[in-house]
């Protein structure tokens, strides 16, 4: 059984038709926006992307549907070649729902809601550290890649899919304000947590994102380096924009 529920092996088909539009579309601008969870980069991303009516790619919901289906068809997140099929099989599908919220719909079913867990989080960030679940996503994530551009948020963006592109920003913030932008977010969603464990986690997520041997988080050399501690999610678009609008070299 396949990670989408069926036994057919698609995965052929569906891995080299992007990596062929990935290599059409090298023309394309790209703002890659990479940093920590917390950094405010999801929500910058998206304003971004609408401002400049380019198109969004959220990677680490990529991680995060792949994670899901895994657990969907029982398979343990220390089954690397089960996870590596899954991540050429699952069927991720991304709709705009009109409100301006991005639905994501994993083998035919909205999971966007399971998608923001903590327990969604946490099977993304360790079947991410594995090199070939990484390289499986690889043209999927290119393939986004089409015109007027594209903006495209994650941890890799801007030094391992998209190295070329010409614009590159990496957002950071201190570790105690991530945890208080998360811990606003849930609370609004009725989730209880501590501040104290929030912070724990992220902690712990930085430290495994940072230090896994293939792609870690860092920022890209030519990147653009924003803090966002004790700034407005507006002032950071703004510099964000700022930076599109300046001719590059
Ligand atoms: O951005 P996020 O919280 O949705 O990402 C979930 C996990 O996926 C995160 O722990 C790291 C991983 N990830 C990654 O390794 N590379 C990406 N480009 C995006 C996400």
């Amino acid at each position: 059984m396949t990670c989408n529920g069926t036994f057919a092996k698609g995965w052929v088909r569906d891995w080299l038709s992007p990596a062929i539009m990935a290599g059409m579309n090298a023309s394309v601008p790209v703002l890659t926006i990479d940093g920590p969870s917390g950094s405010g980069k999801g929500t910058v991303s998206r304003l971004v992307a609408a401002r400049l009516g380019w198109h969004y790619l959220d990677s680490g919901a990529l991680y995060r549907a792949v994670g899901i289906a895994a657990g969907w068809s029982d398979i343990d997140l220390s089954d690397a070649s089960a996870l590596v099929r899954c991540a050429f099989d699952t069927d991720i599908a991304f709709r705009d729902d009109g409100s301006g919220e991005l639905r994501v719909i994993v083998n035919g079913t909205d999971a966007t809601d399971e998608l923001r867990t903590e327990t969604a989080g946490a099977a993304a960030s360790a079947i991410a550290a594995i090199p070939e679940v990484r390289a499986a996503l690889k043209e999927r994530q290119r393939a986004f890649r089409k015109p007027p551009g594209l903006v495209a948020d994650g941890r890799d963006m801007g030094t391992v899919i998209f190295p070329d592109a010409p614009y590159k920003v990496f957002l950071t913030a201190s570790a105690e304000e991530r945890a208080e932008r998360r811990y606003k977010q849930l609370k609004e969603k009725g989730v209880s947590v501590t501040m104290d464990s929030l912070l724990r986690e992220i902690l712990a997520r930085d430290a495994r994102d940072a230090s896994r041997a293939v792609a870690p988080l860092r920022p890209a050399s030519d990147a653009v380096l924003i803090d966002t501690t004790g700034l407005p999610v507006e002032a950071v678009v703004a510099r964000v924009l700022d930076l599109v609008s300046r001719p590059t070299a």
